[in-house]
């Protein structure tokens, strides 16, 4: 029978502001068999992908991302917020309710032509992955595909990723 991944994501109404929606994936984390059959689930995705690499946006993506490059034996480089990688870096912006915020990576983070799914918590304008993305794509890496516990449907956030497999493992 398919693990219901939907009853550990705990919902708050008015957060962090009001009108807003909050899903939050810490229950899931919290409970050991969740997080197990969550790392597992994303991590038979992306070991179909055949893929050399994981990305993974700050911070909740490191959560998932990170277990699942150790669960098979690939490598992991952190997409990070503002001021704080030190060496060479390539930076991506994107679009938030009010102004904007830019990652970076590390400049040798892939090698041209290595394949790499990017992995988050959750999915929702597609602001963050698309950045992520983005500067995969610019350090020559190929994206074949993107994963994440949940996708907020409704925001369309899928459109940003026309050319790579898309997991979610719950929809709302
Ligand atoms: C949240 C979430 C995703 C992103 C999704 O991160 O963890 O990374 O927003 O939204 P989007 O699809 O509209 O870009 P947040 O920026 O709150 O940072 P955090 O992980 O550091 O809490
Ligand atoms: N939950 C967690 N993070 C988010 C959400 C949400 O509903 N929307 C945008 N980022």
């Amino acid at each position: 029978m398919a693990f219901n991944f939907d009853k550990y994501i705990a919902t708050y109404p008015d957060f962090p502001k009001k009108g807003i929606l909050f899903r939050d994936i810490t229950p899931l984390t919290e409970n050991g068999n969740a997080f197990r059959q969550t790392v597992n689930k994303i991590a038979d995705f992306v070991k179909s992908k055949n893929a050399d690499l994981v990305v993974a946006p700050e911070a909740r993506g490191f959560i998932i991302g990170c277990p699942v490059a150790y669960k098979l034996g690939i490598g992991f480089s952190p997409a990070r917020k503002e001021g704080k990688l030190p060496g060479k870096k390539v930076s991506a912006s994107y679009g938030l309710e009010y102004g904007k915020s830019t990652l970076y990576m590390n400049q040798s983070a892939v090698k041209p032509g290595q394949k790499v799914v990017v992995i988050d918590d959750l999915l929702a304008t597609g602001g963050t992955i698309g950045a992520t993305i983005k500067m995969v794509k610019e350090l020559g890496g190929k994206v074949v595909g993107a994963a994440f516990i949940i996708e907020l449907s409704e925001l369309n956030g899928r459109n940003k990723m026309n050319d790579c497999d898309v997991l979610s493992l719950v929809k709302y």
